[in-house]
C-alpha cells in the first residue's frame, strides 16, 4: 500500500497522538498506524449505528483524540437531582465538557432548562425526539464521551442497568456506551438494603460500572437516616476524574513540581521577593494531573487557583520549600520551575525596622539549592530531574552549565529579559538542554510548554515500570 504523508495536524492533535503512543509504548507513527488499522476495521463491520454500539469495540474516534474530557451526566429522578446541577460546574472547574440526559423521573425535581444552562448545552430528555437523535442520537451522545456518570442513580435505574433494559434516551445511552461508567446511588436506606438493588448492584459490579457512594446520613424524609444518600458532588467529580485519568500517559507516576517565587521576610511587613508568577509551573502541573499522574505541587505566594486534581502545598520561603519538597519525596519525576530566592536576609526583625537616620544594610545569607539537593541525592532520587534556567544573558550556555553543576537530567532554559515579557507573561520560549545536546522550541503559550514537557516526560519514562 502507499505510503501516507498526513500535513496540517493541528499542535493539540499531534500532542495527543504522541501522549497516545507513549502510553502504549509505540512511536507515533506505529500509533497512527494502530489507529488507522481500528478505523477501517471499523468501516468495515459498519452496519448501522445500532450494531456498532452493540459491538463493544472501542473504534477510534477522531474528536476523541483532541477534545477535553467529555462526560456525559444521566441525571436519574430522586430528590437529590437538585444536587447534580452543582456536580455539572464541579466537573467543568475539573476540565470536563459535560452534556446531560435527564430522565423522565429526574424532571420532577430539576428543569432540562436548568441543567442545560449549566451545562452551556441544551439538555438530553427524549430518546425519540427527531431533533436531538438527528444532531446528536442516543448513539453519538454513548460514544462521544470518556465517561458517563449517573448522578443520582436511583434504584429503578440501577434495576434497568442491571437488566440491559433501553426504553428511555438515558438506558439506551447506558446500554450503547462502551464508555467507563461511574454511578453515584441515591435511595432510602431500605431500598439500598433490599435483596434486589444489591444483586442489581452485584451484577453492575462485575460489568465493571463504578460507585461512588451512597453515604450514611439523615434521609430527605424527615426522622430517615441510614446508608442511601448521595455522594457530594465534589465527592462525585473527584471520582469522575480519577476515573479518567486512570488511563492517561502518566497514571500511576509520582510527580513533584515546585513553581512560583519565594517570599523571605526581612522584618513582619517586608520580603525580598521577586517577579516569577508561577504560571508555568502550575501549568505544568495541572498538564500532569490531566496525563493520570498523582501530583504534588509546591507552591511559593502566586495568585494563581490551585490546578484542579493536584495536591498543592502552600510555603513562603526557600527553606518551607525545600522541606515541603523533601516531605514529598519519592517521586518519579521532579520538575522544580520555582523562582527561589539565591539569597535571604541572615536576620529577621521580630518587629518592623524604623527609619533612624542612615538607611539599613541588609545581611544576606544564601538559601539551599532545592533542585541540587534533590538531583545529587544518594537514595531516593527521582528517576527524572528536571530544572529550568532563568537567564538573561548567554541562555544556553548558562544552562549548560546548570545543568552539570546541579547535576539534574534536563533543564529547560528561557531568557527572562525584561524585553521577553517572559516573567509574568502568558507565552514562554524555551531551550530543552539535555545530555543529549538542545532543542529550541518555538514561542508558544505555557500550557502548550507544559504539555509538550509533560509529553516528553510520559514519553521518558515510559519503559521504566510504574
Ligand atoms: N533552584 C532551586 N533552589 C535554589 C535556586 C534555584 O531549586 N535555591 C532551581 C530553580 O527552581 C531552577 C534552577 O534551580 O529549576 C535554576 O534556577 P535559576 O534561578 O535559573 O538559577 P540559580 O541556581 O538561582 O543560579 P543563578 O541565579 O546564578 O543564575
Amino acid at each position: 500500500m502507499a505510503s501516507l504523508t498526513v500535513r496540517q495536524l493541528d499542535e493539540k492533535l499531534k500532542r495527543r497522538l504522541r501522549l497516545r503512543a507513549a502510553k502504549n509504548g509505540r512511536s507515533v507513527e506505529d500509533e497512527v498506524r494502530t489507529i488507522l488499522r481500528s478505523a477501517a476495521a471499523d468501516a468495515d463491520s459498519f452496519a448501522g449505528a445500532a450494531e456498532l454500539a452493540h459491538a463493544g469495540a472501542a473504534p477510534v474516534d477522531p474528536a476523541r483524540q483532541t477534545a477535553a474530557m467529555r462526560v456525559v451526566l444521566i441525571i436519574g429522578g430522586g430528590i437529590a437531582a437538585y444536587k447534580s446541577l452543582d456536580l455539572i460546574r464541579r466537573l467543568q472547574d475539573r476540565g470536563a465538557h459535560v452534556r446531560c440526559v435527564l430522565t423522565r423521573a429526574a424532571q420532577h425535581f430539576v428543569t432540562p432548562l436548568a441543567a442545560g444552562a449549566l451545562a452551556g448545552e441544551r439538555a438530553y430528555v427524549d430518546l425519540f425526539d427527531p431533533q436531538s437523535e438527528f444532531d446528536v442520537g442516543h448513539i453519538r451522545l454513548a460514544r462521544d464521551a470518556d465517561l458517563i456518570v449517573v448522578a443520582p442513580a436511583t434504584a429503578d435505574l440501577i434495576a434497568k442497568m442491571a437488566h440491559g433494559h433501553a426504553d428511555d434516551l438515558a438506558t439506551a445511552v447506558l446500554l450503547a456506551t462502551d464508555r467507563s461508567i461511574l454511578i453515584a446511588p441515591a435511595m432510602n436506606p431500605r431500598m439500598w438494603a433490599g435483596k434486589a438493588t444489591q444483586r442489581n448492584l452485584a451484577q453492575l459490579r462485575a460489568d465493571g460500572v463504578r460507585l461512588v457512594g451512597p453515604n450514611a446520613g439523615e434521609m430527605a424524609e424527615r426522622g430517615e437516616a441510614g446508608t442511601g444518600r448521595m455522594a457530594e458532588p465534589a465527592e462525585i467529580a473527584a471520582a469522575a476524574v480519577a476515573m479518567l485519568h486512570a488511563d492517561g500517559a502518566l497514571a500511576g507516576r509520582r510527580m513533584l513540581i515546585t513553581s512560583g517565587p519565594t517570599s523571605e521576610p526581612l522584618d513582619p511587613v517586608r520580603v525580598l521577593a521577586n517577579r516569577s508568577s508561577g504560571k508555568q509551573g502550575h501549568a505544568i502541573a495541572g498538564a500532569a494531573a490531566a496525563a493520570g499522574a498523582d501530583v504534588v505541587l509546591v507552591s511559593g505566594p502566586v495568585n494563581l487557583p490551585d490546578p484542579p486534581g493536584v495536591t498543592v502545598v502552600h510555603v513562603e520561603t526557600a527553606q518551607q520549600m525545600l522541606v515541603a519538597v523533601e516531605r514529598a519525596l519519592p517521586a518519579d519525576v521532579a520538575i522544580f520551575a520555582a523562582a527561589v530566592a539565591d539569597w535571604r536576609p541572615l536576620h529577621v526583625s521580630g518587629s518592623k525596622i524604623k527609619k533612624h537616620g542612615r538607611p539599613p544594610t541588609i545581611a544576606l545569607t544564601e538559601n539551599p539549592d532545592i533542585l541540587s539537593t534533590v538531583a545529587h541525592r544518594k537514595s531516593g532520587r527521582p528517576r527524572l530531574v528536571i530544572g529550568f534556567a532563568a537567564e538573561t544573558d548567554d541562555v544556553i550556555g548558562n544552562a549548560e552549565a546548570k545543568l552539570k553543576k546541579k547535576g539534574c537530567d534536563w533543564i529547560l532554559a528561557n531568557d527572562v529579559s525584561p524585553a521577553t515579557g517572559i516573567m509574568g507573561g502568558d507565552r514562554n520560549t524555551v531551550h530543552l538542554v539535555t545530555a543529549a545536546g538542545v532543542e529550541s522550541w518555538p514561542p508558544q503559550s505555557k500550557d502548550d510548554v507544559a504539555h509538550s514537557l509533560i509529553e516528553r516526560v510520559a514519553a521518558a519514562i515510559a519503559d521504566i515500570k510504574r
